[in-house]
């Protein structure tokens, strides 16, 4: 199987959840609303794939480990690919609303999205050597941006009895992540007696 096939997938999944968002709602705002919710959800785990890559290489190293480390690469590109299609279902949505969108309320999530562009375009190694350290403050700042919209964006949802259960459950994995993420960099601080 080529390398690539992590973004292959992530694209192939964010557009079948796309138009079944579309064609689920009762109405073009739902249908479109519905296309937004589902593709942010389906680009979570995909994120997270990301995000713990380097992490889950170091707490339990194993062949299944190895290969999500080696592909991290086509990983991040399939979530920037399936956060394009979550924009596309987005704007659509937020024009179909009669209730307009303050500029304020934009501002995280457009922060996020410029992450998500100058990671996609600095993904490849001719960009890592150009960029040196750069490179990586520019990457472990961006993944951790993300990581806070993501679990600001679902802490949200908790208060709201409807949405309470997505809320609890994607904002506990995020939390998880993020513990992983520290535990991986203990291990790494921690010298080594063996
Ligand atoms: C300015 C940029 C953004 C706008 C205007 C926006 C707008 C939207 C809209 C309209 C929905 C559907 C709301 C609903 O009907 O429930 C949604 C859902 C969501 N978006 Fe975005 N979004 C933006 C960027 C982002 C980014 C960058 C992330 C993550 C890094 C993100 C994560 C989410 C999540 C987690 C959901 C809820 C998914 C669920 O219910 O499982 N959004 N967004």
């Amino acid at each position: 199987m080529p390398r690539t096939w992590p973004t292959a997938f992530a694209t192939i999944a964010a557009l079948t959840i796309f138009a079944a968002g579309l064609f689920s709602g009762g109405n073009t705002l739902e249908g479109w609303s519905l296309a937004a919710r589902w593709t942010a959800r389906a680009g979570f785990p995909i994120f997270l794939a990301t995000y713990l890559a380097s992490s889950l290489v170091r707490l339990a190293p194993a062949p299944w480990s190895r290969a999500l480390m080696r592909d991290r690469r086509w990983w991040g590109l399939g979530f920037a690919a399936s956060h394009t299609v979550h924009f596309v279902a987005l704007v659509v949505a937020t024009n179909l609303n009669p209730e307009p969108r303050t500029i304020a309320s934009l501002v995280p999530g457009g922060i996020a999205y410029a992450f998500i562009a100058l990671m996609a375009l600095t993904s490849s190694k001719a960009a890592m050597r150009a960029l040196g350290q750069n490179w990586k403050r520019l990457h472990s700042t961006g993944i951790h941006v993300i990581w806070l919209i993501y679990t600001l964006a679902y802490a949200k949802r908790i208060p709201a009895p409807e949405t309470r259960a997505i809320g609890i459950v994607m904002t506990a994995l995020a939390i998880t992540a993020l513990i992983l993420r520290l535990a991986a960099r203990q291990k790494r601080a921690a010298p080594a007696f063996a």
